[in-house]
C-alpha cells in the first residue's frame, strides 16, 4: 500500500544508488513540488544537492526574501539569486503574452545555468515534475515547469550535459502534499496556490516595469492576506490580482484622478484545466477594494472577473 512514508523510505534508497555522491542542482521556485523535491534530495544525499532560488523580481511582495528564510530553516543548501534587474531590463517595452514568457524562460535558464556552472562538477539537474506535468503539456509549476519546457525541449547548453533525475515524477499533488508533510515541511508552504512561473509578468497585461510590478505586488498582498484572514484562502484553489492596461477618472476629495485598475481573481478548480469563479462575500470584496483603492498608490478602481475557465483562462495572458 502506497502511504507517504513508504514513499519517502524507497525513494531515499533509490536516489542514493541512483546518485551515488554526485553533485545535483534544483531549481527551487516556492512552490509544493520543487520544494518537496528539494527536502526528498537532501533527505538523500545532503549537501551534495544544490539548491537554486532565482529572484525574477515578478514574484509576490516579500517572497523572496521570506521563501528563502524558510528554505534556509529545512536546511536546504540553497543558494539566492536576485536578477530582478537582468528580467526587467530584458522586459522593457515588450507587450505581447507569449513573447514576454519567451524572455522571462530564457532569462531564466541564463541565470541559473550561470549559478550552475559554479557547483564544481555538478551532474545531475533535478526537477519537481510531477505526474500531471508529464501526462499534460501545460503545467501549473513555476520554475520547475520552466526547466522542464525550456531545458528539456530546448536543451540544457551543450557544454553541461546534466542527467536529469525526477523523483516525484509518478505523484499527484495530493501525494506530493502527504510526502511534503510526512517530510516536516510547513502546512503554509504545502497549502499554497499555484502561481504561474513567469508570474507577475503575465498578471501585468502589456509592458512591465518597476513601477507596475509595485503596484501589482501591493494589491495583490492586500487581496492574499485578506483571503488569510477571513479564512478563504485554503478553500480556493487559485487566486490574484491583475493590472489592466486601462486608466479611468476618478475623484478624492475635490481632486479628479486618472489612474489604473485592478482586476481580481479567484477560481475553484481540481487541476487547472477548468475552473469556476469563486462567489466571493460581498462584505469581503467590499473591504479588498476599499483597502486597495485606499493603500495602493496610482489605483482608483477595482473589478471583480466573473469568468468561468472554459471560455475563459485563469490567467488573462
Ligand atoms: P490558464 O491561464 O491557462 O492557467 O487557465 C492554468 C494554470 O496554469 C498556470 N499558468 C502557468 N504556469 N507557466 C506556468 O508555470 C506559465 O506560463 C503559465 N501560464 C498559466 C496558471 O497560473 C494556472 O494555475
Amino acid at each position: 500500500d502506497w502511504t507517504p512514508d513508504s514513499f519517502i523510505e524507497s525513494t531515499v534508497k533509490e536516489l542514493k544508488v541512483q546518485l551515488g555522491n554526485d553533485k545535483v542542482v534544483l531549481g527551487l521556485s516556492g512552490g509544493v513540488d520543487s520544494t518537496v523535491a528539494g527536502v526528498l534530495l537532501q533527505r538523500a544525499i545532503g549537501d551534495n544537492l544544490t539548491c537554486i532560488f532565482v529572484n525574477n523580481g515578478l514574484l509576490r511582495k516579500n517572497e523572496f526574501e521570506s521563501v528563502l528564510d524558510q528554505y534556509k530553516g529545512m536546511k536546504l543548501n540553497v543558494i539566492g539569486v536576485d536578477a530582478t534587474e537582468h528580467f526587467l531590463n530584458d522586459l522593457k517595452g515588450v507587450r505581447e503574452p507569449e513573447k514576454k514568457r519567451k524572455i522571462i524562460g530564457r532569462d531564466f535558464i541564463e541565470v541559473f545555468d550561470k549559478e550552475a556552472h559554479k557547483i564544481e562538477d555538478v551532474k545531475w539537474l533535478a526537477q519537481g515534475t510531477i505526474y500531471p506535468d508529464v501526462i499534460e503539456s501545460v503545467s501549473v509549476n513555476g520554475p520547475s515547469a520552466t526547466i522542464k519546457s525550456h531545458h528539456n525541449v530546448g536543451g540544457l547548453p551543450e557544454t553541461m550535459k546534466l542527467k536529469v533525475v525526477e523523483p516525484l515524477r509518478l505523484l499527484f499533488k495530493d501525494e506530493v502534499r502527504r510526502v511534503g508533510k510526512s517530510l516536516g515541511i510547513s502546512q503554509d508552504l504545502l497549502g499554497r496556490h499555484p502561481f504561474p512561473g513567469p508570474g507577475l509578468g503575465v498578471r501585468i497585461l502589456g509592458d512591465v516595469t518597476a513601477e507596475k510590478v509595485r503596484i501589482l505586488q501591493d494589491a495583490d498582498h492586500i487581496f492574499i492576506e485578506g483571503l488569510r484572514t477571513w479564512g478563504l484562502y485554503d478553500s480556493i484553489w487559485q487566486a490574484g490580482t491583475i493590472l489592466l492596461p486601462v486608466k479611468s477618472v476618478g475623484v478624492m476629495g475635490d481632486e479628479r484622478t486618472y489612474e489604473n485598475t485592478i482586476a481580481l481573481r479567484a477560481v475553484h478548480s481540481t487541476d487547472g484545466m477548468t475552473a469556476d469563479w469563486v462567489h466571493l462575500p460581498y462584505d469581503f470584496m467590499a473591504q479588498i477594494s476599499n483597502d486597495i483603492i485606499n493603500k495602493v498608490r496610482g489605483v482608483n478602481r477595482v473589478v471583480y472577473d466573473i469568468s468561468s475557465k472554459p471560455p475563459a483562462t485563469i490567467e488573462w495572458e
